[in-house]
């Protein structure tokens, strides 16, 4: 047992390709960024747990905690506090802070976790807490860094980049509750079976076709098919108003592709654009209401103890 107070970071993330499909067991494309959670934790000497936590995040702490003391049979109570530069962009702030409790509680307790068993605890975890589905694509990303292609069926993650991509994130300007979002796709899919598993199979195959094009940094094709994959997430009905002016403005700007990243219905779009068509494509962007945010994409490290 460790009585020091230990420090661990995990970064968020932003999905690339993929959403909603890798729920049904496609793979999908996310990158971990250069913005992360910090806690800091130690066993204490209490009757009870502390927990000290800025925002709505303690939901998973206190799931985490209770799921590893579940696994090792561990009763020490313990302490946490956190701190995000993620602010509340949808940027997997509850993935972060999962794998970093389950990172950090594996140290307290000398128990070494191999990054799979560190996904396997926290995906138990956060299905506890989301009582849906959930791909853990985001728990991946966080663990690992870098640009990952992670697969929906098989939980296997392998690396695609780890270097800094040219992105844009784009904040809508509104909040979305992804499990809503999820629900609705579900029940789309149970109106019309066969439509709506054609959209997914056709994002699956766009994934795989942008593994390719980002191992051969071809933006290009990275950006066209990022616009096929908007096209069919237009189509499942998760986009809305506000995301489609701002993808229609970024290509009239000149951008190589723009989609939404993660659920829809809000949060961020990812806008692909050449250095040259930057500055004027963030001034229509901005124009028209949306958020640049001050993200590199693609270069956050995986989670790790802090000395
Ligand atoms: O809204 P986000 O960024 O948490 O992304 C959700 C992505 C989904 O595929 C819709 C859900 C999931 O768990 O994979």
């Amino acid at each position: 047992m460790n009585s020091k107070v230990l420090t661990v970071v995990a970064p968020g993330k932003l999905m690339l390709f993929g959403e909603h499909a890798v729920i049904y067991g496609y793979p999908c494309i996310v990158s971990a960024l250069d913005k992360y959670i910090e806690i800091k934790g130690k066993i204490i000497d209490e009757k009870d747990d502390k927990f000290d936590i800025a925002d709505y995040s303690d939901g998973f702490i206190r799931r985490m905690v209770s799921v590893f003391r579940i696994k090792y049979g561990k009763k020490e109570k313990i302490f946490i506090s956190s701190k995000s530069t993620l602010g509340r962009y949808g940027l997997g702030s509850s993935a972060a802070i999962s794998v970093a409790t389950v990172k950090m509680l594996g140290k307290l307790f000398n128990i070494p976790l191999s990054a799979e068993e560190l996904f396997n605890i926290s995906y138990e975890g956060v299905l506890k807490v989301q009582k849906g589905k959930a791909s853990g694509f985001d728990l991946a990303s966080s663990i690992y860094g870098g640009t990952i292609l992670f697969d929906g069926k098989t939980k296997k993650t392998s690396y695609l980049n780890k270097g800094k991509l040219p992105f844009l994130t784009v904040f809508t300007g509104r909040k979305a509750k992804t499990v809503d979002i999820v629900k609705k796709v579900a029940q789309e899919k149970l109106r019309n079976p066969k439509e709506t598993e054609k959209i997914l199979s056709e994002i699956g195959k766009i994934v795989l076709r942008a593994e390719r094009a980002l191992k051969e940094k071809n933006w290009k094709v990275v950006g066209k098919l990022m616009n096929d994959n908007q096209k069919l997430l237009v189509e499942l009905g998760v986009s809305n108003g506000m995301i489609d002016k701002l993808v229609k403005i970024s290509l009239e700007s000149g951008a190589l592709g723009a989609k939404i990243s993660g659920a829809g219905g809000g949060d961020c779009i990812l806008v692909l654009v050449e250095r040259c068509l930057t500055g004027k494509v963030v001034e229509n962007i901005e124009k028209s209401g949306g958020t640049v945010l001050d993200i590199n994409v693609g270069i956050g490290g995986g989670v790790k103890v802090s000395l």
